[in-house]
């Protein structure tokens, strides 16, 4: 998967605040990291994960997934051109389809707020607390045509406190995400 540069060409696809690819950024500056973000996907103009692209000097592609298999097709086109060998999705809230998924050549991250396979889809920390559960966390995994379910790459588990509230537990399982996703990185490409 390494180019010639060493570096693994990457697309961050976003769809709102971008904390996570602020992280993914930083991690790419590192000079021993293993991915170059080349292009962000956002399929919401108003997101604020955007400023974050264009103070860093990379390329955005905004894209209406009203039409989700036009849209799709545009963004192909896209990562071929810019030889994107890497997706990572952080906090984009598409559901790419089959078809994207077969006919992107490289692999396809996600970020997930929760300990996959438990808490798939939208209001997990709301879904913990309600289930008083004593641990959530985040899950860093593969994509492939199932909800939130191709194979995990890399956990790490959070308390969940007695008096949590959905704000306190987010903020703290997002401070892992931010951790967690370039470890997972690091540990793909080093295996592919
Ligand atoms: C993150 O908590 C991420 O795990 C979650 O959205 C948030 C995005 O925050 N993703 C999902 O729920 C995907 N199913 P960010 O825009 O600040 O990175």
């Amino acid at each position: 998967m390494e180019k010639s540069t060493g570096k693994t060409n990457t697309a961050v696809f976003i769809s709102g605040r971008g904390s996570n690819l602020k992280s993914l950024i930083n991690f790419s500056k590192n000079k021993k990291s293993p991915i170059k973000i080349k292009l962000v996907v956002s399929n919401n103009s108003k997101a604020k994960g955007l400023k974050l692209s264009k103070k860093n000097k990379i390329e955005n592609f905004l894209i209406n997934f009203k039409n989700k298999s036009y849209a799709e097709s545009k963004v192909l086109k896209v990562l071929k051109n810019k030889k994107i060998e890497l997706i990572c999705l952080a906090g984009f809230m598409k559901i790419l389809s089959k078809a994207f998924i077969k006919k992107f050549k490289g692999e396809i991250l996600n970020i997930h707020p929760s300990l996959l396979p438990k808490y798939k889809g939208l209001n997990t920390h709301l879904r913990v607390i309600r289930n008083k559960e004593k641990f959530s966390g985040c899950t860093v995994h593969l994509v492939n045509s199932r909800l939130d379910s191709g194979k995990i790459i890399l956990q790490k588990k959070i308390k969940v406190f007695k008096n949590d509230n959905v704000t306190n537990l987010s903020k703290r399982v997002l401070k892992a995400e931010h951790k967690l996703y370039p470890r997972a990185i690091s540990k793909l490409l080093s295996f592919s």
